[in-house]
């Protein structure tokens, strides 16, 4: 009754909750520090808050399909016009939305590793046939060489800048030789674009096989809401629009997505704490005698010493992300998001505290 591919997929792992380590070690939940899933340490402003509080007044009520107020705000917001954009339920709609118009059974999509997780279950579960291409170095920096070779006769490519897990941002002139070499459909996911300051969305009017996926997840910060867009040519934006179910962003999650666009400013001085932090941390986990992937993202990659693990942080009140559902790492990487200057205390004390009871 159920496709074959159901049998090989598992339901996508988040990592540890905070509840999971009061239940785990006994630590109050109020008293666990969660540096687990990039998202941002910020609470929405109040005037978002506001926002969402008067759009729910309609709740009873569907929003207009067609989203025509939340694409002119992401067109200011992006500098391109409406109907290069379509929007989502968060990125990973859009990915998946990606998979559905671009794939056929047997296509060949290729993804680099270490990356993302999601754009291996999102091909899988198009029956596609899938090559990796592994990162080089310590940084795990993207192989344009075997890309390119790979992507040849290839349909899709998932390229992430920041990637993560690990931070580093794919050169532009490398997706550049992608987008030109091949004819391969480069989905280039820049969740995380807004603390690198670089983004391809400038190029989706000269490729028409590249798709940029954004999120309102990490700099706007609002994960809990689930908002995404994509930005591509005409032609492919009008395909994710019309492949997308109808109603895929809700309106709590327009009226948050608005005005937090509203407030750039607000967010820009969020972000400039955040990157501050960065290296601060970045600094003082190097100075434990730690690799930690030099970082364009809200995270940063550490490679612990062998043996250690994220359990060990778990157990010390920190919830970080481990390598064990990330292809190409091993279990002693972990990755941390960057959150507020004593949760980043807190981070910093669990690790010295393991590194020393080592
Ligand atoms: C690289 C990347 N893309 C997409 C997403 C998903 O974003 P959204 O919350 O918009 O679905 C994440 C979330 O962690 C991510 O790290």
């Amino acid at each position: 009754m159920l496709r074959e591919v159901l049998q090989y997929l598992e339901p996508y792992d988040p990592g540890l909750f905070p509840p999971d380590l009061a239940e785990r070690y006994g630590i109050p939940v109020g008293r666990v520090v969660n540096l687990g899933s990039n998202e941002s340490p910020y609470p929405p402003p109040k005037a978002v808050l506001e926002a969402v509080s008067q759009a729910l007044r309609g709740a009873n009520r569907y929003p207009d399909p067609s989203y025509p107020w939340l694409k002119e705000g992401l067109a200011r917001y992006t500098g391109l016009p409406a109907e290069c954009i379509s929007v989502g339920g968060g990125a990973n709609e859009l990915l998946d939305t990606v998979s559905k118009v671009a794939l056929n059974p047997y296509d060949k999509v290729v993804i680099p590793v270490p990356s993302y997780s999601i754009y291996l279950f999102l091909a899988m579960l198009r029956d596609a046939s899938l090559e990796l291409v592994s990162g080089r170095g310590k940084d795990f920096d993207l192989d344009l060489g075997r890309v390119l070779e790979a992507s040849k006769g290839a349909k899709l490519v998932f390229l992430c800048t920041p990637n993560n897990p690990t931070g580093r941002a794919i050169p532009r002139k490398d997706i550049l030789a992608i987008l030109e070499d091949t004819e391969v459909l480069v989905a280039v996911d820049e969740a995380y674009c807004e603390f690198s300051g670089k983004s391809m969305a400038g190029e989706v009017e000269n490729h028409e096989n590249l798709v940029v996926v954004r999120t309102m997840s990490k700099f706007f910060g609002l994960a809990g809401l689930r908002v995404g867009y994509a930005l591509a040519s005409p032609k492919l934006a009008g395909a994710l629009e019309r492949a997308r179910l109808p109603f895929n962003v809700s309106t709590a999650g327009e009226a948050a997505a608005l005005a937090a666009l509203d407030h750039l400013g607000h967010y820009r001085r969020l972000r400039a704490r955040i990157l501050k932090e960065r290296e601060r941390v970045r600094r003082a986990v190097a100075g434990m005698g730690l690799h930690v992937v030099p970082s364009e993202a809200n995270f940063l990659l550490i490679e612990l010493p062998e043996g250690m693990d994220s359990e060990l942080l778990a157990g010390e009140g920190v919830v970080v992300r481990d390598a064990g559902g990330v292809l190409g790492l091993t279990n002693n990487y972990i990755r941390a998001t960057v959150g507020r200057k004593r949760e980043n205390e807190r981070l910093l004390s669990a690790l010295r505290a393991c590194l020393e009871r080592r």
